[in-house]
């Protein structure tokens, strides 16, 4: 329960029928409103909050970029889980152990776009090479946020995938509620522990003290003006501290300062305690008196959530089945030890993973586990863990989520990118072997487009890629029905670029680009209203302000056409009285 300082001695609601004038706010709580006292990080205001948020903002968490998810999304690691399933069916299937259904099951899945890739990715593998794994396969799609789910199904992410499919919503700390679903084949994780619950614990002179987080709001006087409350509800509402009032803070995350401090903490009350105390005297603590000195302080994040959900989720496991899960954190101790603190992507909380203590969890589970070479260069980690022993589907994981390929890749790109404007022959090349090595990278493909179009001038070349980008994603990236609609524009096709335009705005109701580009085309047919609406909402959603100027030109513009085009009409309708 969250506290609040009641030291302002503030009314109670009852009796406070008008909202506080913004003076008597400010006379009120000069230093900011305490919010909540010194809590728990994994309890603490900050975090329930971003649980309000992840079960709430749904796609547009990613849409508007508020969350980092290319890495994930773009389709490459998708491409190679559906390798590595691929390799585990072969695997059982010739030692006569596949039968019945395959059933796979995601947690966490945000827009749903590993999910439609990997898809993609297995239906192609399957079908190129006669197998019908396809043919017997259920996606578990799932995920804490309804929202998510609604979005996944409004947009039809996976609707190709008809049956093949089911949405639920799971918190993925609580794996026991799918028991009665059967036993899985796989289970992915992505980009999920960080955002599950973590405490982070310190050893000082043999004590353990645990991070707690004391929550202020620095201006009291924006509740009001940012959400719909008056500041005596909102202070009901943290005093009540129920997580459904807290979706209606959520607007405020960023005006809520978090103050840290570790209290002693028994580390028994800690999830996982035992295996934290084995880490830090096995591995953590000999490291840090090895490199920086005897009895210094040891210090780490406990991935408590993460180890929860994947504890649970053995049972749901076929006895030879496979997890694979991919996030970002510390894989050596020196990155434990010196761990940031957590990150903040819109309000939802992320933590580094330690992917040390859980590597060894699992195994302690019972679990092989499988890293990939050169993994700890990649900003984001993959591991595969399975109880039996399946040397070829751990042979096929390592190979594909090497490092190897995704450098290359990445080398490719930048040299694409140096050349474009230089030696487009040269960049082409860059960008079609990436492509090659990545074919279901939709965002490859469209910058290949883009340099197609722009630059090589091959405009029917880039429409031909755009909508090889936009098969795999069509409803996750306005940026790609923007790309197409620049195509046809070049190719003359008008009315096909408006609807491009107006798909990305469908999609994305907050795409600048898209509502510019729908000015641009309108103002060139004349259609002077919608293109200065048009303008109006390019502006209203350039929120970084990079295009304002653009756009404002742009806006001049069409205001000079509409009134040399209302001259004309006026001349014309003077001749025609004379
Ligand atoms: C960082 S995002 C990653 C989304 C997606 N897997 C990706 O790679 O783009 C974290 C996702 O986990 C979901 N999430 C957060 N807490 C969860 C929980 N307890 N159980 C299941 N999903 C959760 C969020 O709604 C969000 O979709």
């Amino acid at each position: 329960m969250p506290t609040v300082d009641d030291r302002s001695a503030w009314p109670p609601v009852a009796e406070t029928k008008q909202p506080a004038s913004m003076d008597d706010i400010v006379a009120r709580f000069p230093n900011g409103l305490a919010l909540e006292d010194f809590t728990p990080f994994h309890r603490s205001l900050e975090l329930r909050l971003s649980r309000a948020y992840w079960r709430k903002r749904g796609g547009q968490a990613f849409t508007e970029r508020e969350v980092p998810n290319d890495i994930t999304n773009d389709g490459t690691r998708a491409a190679r889980a559906a390798e590595v399933l691929f390799a585990h069916c072969i695997e059982l299937a010739e030692s006569g152990g596949l039968g019945g259904p395959i059933r796979v099951l995601e947690f966490g899945v945000g827009l749903g776009l590993f999910a439609r890739l990997f898809l993609w990715s297995f239906r192609d593998l399957c079908g190129r090479e006669k197998r019908d794994f396809f043919a017997r396969l259920t996606y578990y799609a799932t995920d804490v946020s309804e929202r998510n789910l609604a979005d996944i199904q409004r947009l039809g992410t996976l609707e190709e995938f008809g049956e093949h499919v089911r949405l639920g919503q799971v918190d993925a700390t609580r794996p026991d509620e799918l028991l009665p679903l059967g036993a899985m084949r796989a289970i992915f994780h992505n980009y999920l522990y960080d955002a599950l619950p973590q405490s982070l614990v310190l050893r000082q002179d043999g004590r353990w003290y645990e991070l707690y987080i004391q929550a202020r709001l620095e201006d009291p006087w924006r509740v009001p003006e940012l959400t719909d409350m008056s500041l005596p509800s909102f202070i009901e509402i943290l005093r009540r501290g129920d997580e459904d009032s807290l979706d209606a803070l959520v607007p405020l995350f960023s005006y809520v300062q978090a103050e840290r401090s570790f209290f002693p903490v028994d580390l028994t009350t800690v999830p996982f305690g035992a295996e934290v105390q084995q880490f830090a005297d096995a591995a953590l603590q000999p490291w840090v008196d090895a490199t920086v000195g005897q009895d210094r302080n040891v210090r780490m994040w406990v991935p408590w959530g993460g180890m929860t959900s994947f504890q649970g989720s053995i049972p749901l496991l076929e006895p030879d089945g496979l997890m694979l899960f991919t996030d970002y954190g510390s894989t050596e101790l020196s990155e434990v030890t010196g761990a940031r603190v957590y990150q903040r992507y819109g309000a939802g909380v992320c933590v580094n993973v330690n992917f040390p203590l859980l590597d060894g969890f699992m195994r302690s589970q019972g679990f092989q586990v499988s890293v990939p070479a050169g993994d700890d260069d990649l900003p984001l980690h993959a591991r595969l863990a399975s109880k039996a022993a399946l040397p070829r589907t751990h042979v096929r994981f390592v190979d594909a989520f090497a490092a190897a390929d995704f450098e290359a890749m990445d080398t490719h790109l930048a040299d694409g990118r140096r050349l474009s404007r230089k030696d487009v022959a040269k960049a082409l090349e860059h960008y079609r072997s990436a492509v090659q090595m990545f074919p279901c990278n939709w965002k490859v493909l469209a910058e290949l487009a883009h340099v197609e179009n722009a630059f090589a001038e091959n405009h029917e070349g880039a429409l031909a890629l755009i909508d090889q980008a936009i098969a795999l994603n069509p409803t996750c990236s306005s940026d790609l029905w923007s790309e197409r609609g620049d195509i046809l524009v070049l190719l003359g096709q008008m009315a096909e670029a408006e609807r491009s335009y107006a798909r990305g705005v469908a999609l994305n109701g907050m795409h600048s680009r898209c509502h510019y580009n729908l000015a641009w085309l309108w103002a060139e047919q004349g259609r002077f209203p919608e293109a200065l609406e048009a303008c109006g909402r390019a502006l209203a959603t350039d929120r970084t302000g990079a295009a304002s100027e653009t756009i404002l030109a742009k806006q001049k513009d069409i205001l000079a056409r509409r009134r040399e085009a209302y001259d004309a009409e006026r001349e014309r309708i003077l001749l025609r009285h004379t």
